[in-house]
């Protein structure tokens, strides 16, 4: 197989692996899982550092290799980042032990909506044209 299929291949399974490790996790801590308590805070922060690190690493790459991307492209990209940037900024307040649990809940609340508007952005950069 052509090693710049595999790479392209690797770059989105980590991007998309790492974005519904995060958001799954935003959406269970918020809908599920009920009061953050700080020893669940104390977890969340390895996961956040983790798909947080994906995100960034593979969405730079998939950015710059997108081959021809239509007009209008990075005006929904910057959007788009900048949504991505508030789900990681509060994941990572949320996860810390000095957030009050009320707060993490309302935090996590907004991650979540973010995420989602995230996502459908994202299956827009797609397929536009
Ligand atoms: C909460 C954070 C994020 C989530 C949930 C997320 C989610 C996704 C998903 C699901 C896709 C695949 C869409 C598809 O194939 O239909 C995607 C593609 C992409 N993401 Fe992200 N992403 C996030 C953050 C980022 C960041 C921080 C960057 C850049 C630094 C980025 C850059 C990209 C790029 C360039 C694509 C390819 C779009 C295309 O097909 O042209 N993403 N993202």
């Amino acid at each position: 197989m052509d090693l710049a299929i595999v790479v392209k291949v690797l770059a989105r399974f980590v991007h998309v692996a790492s974005a519904v490790t995060l958001l799954g996790g935003v959406i269970a801590l918020k809908c599920v899982a009920g009061p953050v308590t700080d020893s669940m805070a104390r977890r969340w922060r390895g996961v956040v550092l983790w798909s947080g690190t994906g995100l960034v690493l593979a969405g730079l790459w998939n950015l710059m290799t997108k081959e021809n991307p239509p007009p209008g492209y990075h005006m929904w990209f910057g959007i788009k980042f900048l949504l991505a940037m508030h789900v990681l900024a509060v994941s990572a307040i949320a996860a810390k032990e000095s957030t009050p649990v009320e707060k993490r809940g309302r935090l996590l609340g907004g991650a979540m909506w973010s995420g989602l508007a995230v996502v459908l952005i994202s299956a827009w950069l797609r397929w536009m044209r």
